[in-house]
């Protein structure tokens, strides 16, 4: 039996990948830095200082902590700017239905997300009754692949991580749910999940059935 499900945010409910996307290609052509969708799909699931961190070493730049503040900043108002126009249409095809199902399923809900701009997102999309908890970036010391983000999620539902699944859109955090003993749904290519558990093109194939079926 399921025992809880806990979501990933960015990319999974909702758009905002795209969002993050083109906000850090922004920066890095500013920058001077190559970006493209390939080298994107290894920030997605990753704190926003480590993303920055991994462009500026892509592009072989050496700043000072204070630039990258900077940095950081401008990408987050540029992020920002993005998500204010986010309301309830935003929720991604099948999201809305499938959280209806878990919640007269009486299944816990959680998200965990590494966005410290989660909450905002979630209030936006007035899906806030359908969660039961939200980690986010703020509560936790380590950021996906480590497990930490969705182990405290299942903590704080009191649930064993054994009976949780985690769903994902991130090749960080599908090895996060993986390092927490979770079962891991990955929403995207057979190549960027390959380490989940089960792998769907678009979280419209969120089913309960069709995850009990993979379960077995
Ligand atoms: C994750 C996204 O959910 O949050 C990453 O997948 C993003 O792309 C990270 O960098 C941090 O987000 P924020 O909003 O705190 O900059
Ligand atoms: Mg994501």
């Amino acid at each position: 039996e399921i025992g809880a499900i806990i979501f990933d945010l960015d990319g999974v409910i909702t758009d905002t990948a795209e969002y993050h996307y083109l906000a850090w290609k922004q920066l890095a052509e500013e920058l001077g830095v190559h970006f493209d969708r390939t080298f994107n799909e290894r920030l997605k699931g990753v704190s926003r200082m480590d993303s920055l961190h991994m462009i500026l070493d892509h592009g072989g730049l050496v700043l000072s902590e204070h630039e990258m503040n900077e940095l950081a900043h401008k990408k987050n108002e540029h992020y920002k700017s993005f998500i204010q126009q986010i309301t309830p249409n935003d929720l991604l095809p099948g999201i809305l239905p499938f959280l209806n199902e878990i919640k007269a399923a009486e299944i816990p809900t959680a998200l965990a997300s590494a966005s410290k701009n989660a909450r905002p997102v979630v209030r936006q999309l007035k899906i806030e009754s359908f969660l039961d908890t939200i980690v986010d970036a703020a509560a936790v010391k380590h950021g996906k692949p480590d497990p930490e983000i969705f182990l405290k999620a299942a903590d704080q539902l009191a649930v064993n991580p054994e009976e949780c699944v985690g769903v994902e859109d991130a090749e960080a955090g599908v090895e996060s749910i993986k390092a927490a003993g979770m079962y891991a749904v990955g929403v995207g290519s057979k190549n960027a999940m390959a380490k989940a558990d089960w792998i769907i093109d678009h979280p419209s194939q969120l089913t309960l059935k069709a995850l009990r079926g993979h379960l077995g």
